[in-house]
């Protein structure tokens, strides 16, 4: 089999971590692009020269330009500058949307039957972007971040219960920002909802806990934002896409009626596999999660009217 091409823009922590979880699982050859002179190409030798002890024979190249990423099966965006303390996911809005879009202009000439994979924040507003800018078909266009927000709720599961992750099916939806919906109601541990296991005061804090988890890494972190678990979660998605797995992941997807939202990309269960987004799941909601949601989709709306202004 042809081994798969795999492009990350951006070779900050996200990406640089992307690319390396790539070769270690010889997921597909990658190249690394960042318009930093000289940087892409050291990290790139660096994780080539990992190979032989790790034992992977995964081509990596780094470069700043795009000739080396032409006709890549898939590109993974994470350009943009990340959060500051105290900095909110949209304050981002603006600066990000410029990059993404010059990156997007770059790569629908180079790779123009690529599936994009959108990393960049705030997560919701820069699939938008990447969709007026590309004007990809919608099962081409894919934002990553309900991998990484079920991620962190089923840690703090699994932490609650003092069970394996491996139990744990987490369910969120919506928007990745301070109005994600974790639906507790969805979310099971060996297939019992987790509502009737853990008591909800603390299911609630835990739900908390999950929509701040960005900010908490940020906190922390001081200089940057999360990128083991978003590097994770982005290598879970391109795996579902190079095996063809129809994996049933949440991710950012052009909704175009499903659940009352209309041409805004919002986290929902799709299904990923070769084309990229094979089928959006519709599952049914109490009056509770779609009001959740709805708030959630009003948010991501009103960025989206912003990235309207300014492209
Ligand atoms: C996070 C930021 C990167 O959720 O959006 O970690």
């Amino acid at each position: 089999m042809a081994r798969k091409k795999i492009t990350v823009v951006g070779a900050g922590n996200v990406g640089a971590t992307t690319a390396q979880r790539l070769a270690e699982k010889e997921i597909g050859d990658v190249v690394l692009v960042d318009i930093v002179q000289d940087m892409p190409q050291g990290k790139a030798l660096d994780i080539l020269e990992s190979g032989p002890v790790y034992g992977y024979d995964t081509r990596i190249t780094g470069t700043n330009g795009y000739e080396e990423t032409r006709d890549s099966d898939i590109v993974v965006v994470t350009s943009g500058v990340a959060r500051k303390p105290g900095m909110s996911r949209d304050d981002l809005l603006k600066i990000n949307a410029g990059i993404v879009k010059s990156v997007i202009e770059n790569i629908i000439k180079t790779s123009p039957d690529t599936i994009l994979i959108v990393v960049s924040n705030p997560l919701d507003a820069m699939t938008y972007v990447v969709h007026k800018v590309s004007r990809f078909p919608k099962h081409r266009i894919i934002g990553m971040a309900g991998v990484l927000d079920a991620a962190r709720f089923s840690t703090f599961i699994a932490m609650e219960l003092n069970v394996s992750v491996e139990n744990i099916h987490a369910f969120v939806l919506g928007g990745h920002g301070d109005t994600m919906v974790p639906s507790t109601r969805y979310t099971t541990v060996a297939g019992v909802s987790v509502e009737e296991l853990i008591p909800k005061a603390r299911l609630e804090a835990i739900v908390k806990r999950t929509r701040d988890g960005g900010a908490e890494i940020v906190n922390l972190l001081k200089t940057g934002s999360a990128f083991y678990a978003p590097s994770a979660a982005v290598v879970d998605m391109v795996e579902a896409i190079v095996k063809d797995k129809k994996k049933i992941l949440p991710c950012a997807a052009l909704c175009e009626g499903e659940y009352g939202i209309n041409g805004l990309f919002v986290g929902v269960p799709v299904k990923l596999g070769a084309k990229g987004i094979e089928q959006i799941f519709e599952i049914k909601l109490n009056a509770e999660e779609s009001a959740a949601l709805k708030r959630s989709a009003d948010a991501v709306k009103t960025l989206c009217e912003q990235v309207d202004k300014l492209l």
